[in-house]
C-alpha cells in the first residue's frame, strides 16, 4: 500500500517534469514566430534588409536583445522597443530557439 502511494507519486511527479519540458518548446517556438514577420519564418530571413537569426548562438542573440532594451544601439528603428515587450526568460527560450534552427541556404 504504502509502497504503490510512493510510485504513484513518483509517476505523477515524472510526468509533470514531462510536459513542463514540452510546454517550454511549444511556448519557445510561439514567442519566436512573433520575430518571424521581419526575420523570416523560423528566423530565417533571406533578404538583406533585415538579418536572419536562424543559427546566431543563443549568446549572441540574449547580448543583442539586452543592448537593445538598454537602448545601448543606436541607429535602431525598431528593436530598442521590441526588445522590451520581452522578459529576460522569454529571450532566452527565444534564442535557445532560433539558435537550433538550420540558416536558410543562400
Ligand atoms: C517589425 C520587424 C521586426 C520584428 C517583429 C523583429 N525584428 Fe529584430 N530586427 C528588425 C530590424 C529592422 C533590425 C535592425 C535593427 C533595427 O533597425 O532596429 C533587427 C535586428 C535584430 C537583431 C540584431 C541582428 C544583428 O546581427 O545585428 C536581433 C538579434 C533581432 N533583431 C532579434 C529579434 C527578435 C528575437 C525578435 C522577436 C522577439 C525580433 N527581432 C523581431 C526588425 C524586426
Amino acid at each position: 500500500m504504502r509502497i504503490s502511494h510512493l510510485l504513484a507519486g513518483w509517476a505523477i511527479a515524472l510526468g509533470a517534469t514531462g510536459v513542463h519540458a514540452q510546454t517550454d518548446v511549444n511556448l519557445a517556438r510561439n514567442l519566436a514566430a512573433t520575430c518571424a514577420n521581419c526575420h523570416g519564418t523560423n528566423g530565417q530571413a533571406v533578404g538583406k534588409d533585415v538579418k536572419p537569426l536562424a543559427g546566431v548562438p543563443a549568446a549572441n542573440i540574449v547580448a543583442l536583445m539586452a543592448a537593445y532594451k538598454a537602448g545601448a544601439i543606436p541607429n535602431t528603428t525598431i528593436m530598442h522597443q521590441i526588445a522590451k515587450g520581452y522578459s529576460d526568460d522569454q529571450i532566452k527560450l527565444i534564442a535557445g530557439y532560433f539558435a537550433a534552427q538550420k540558416p536558410a541556404q543562400k
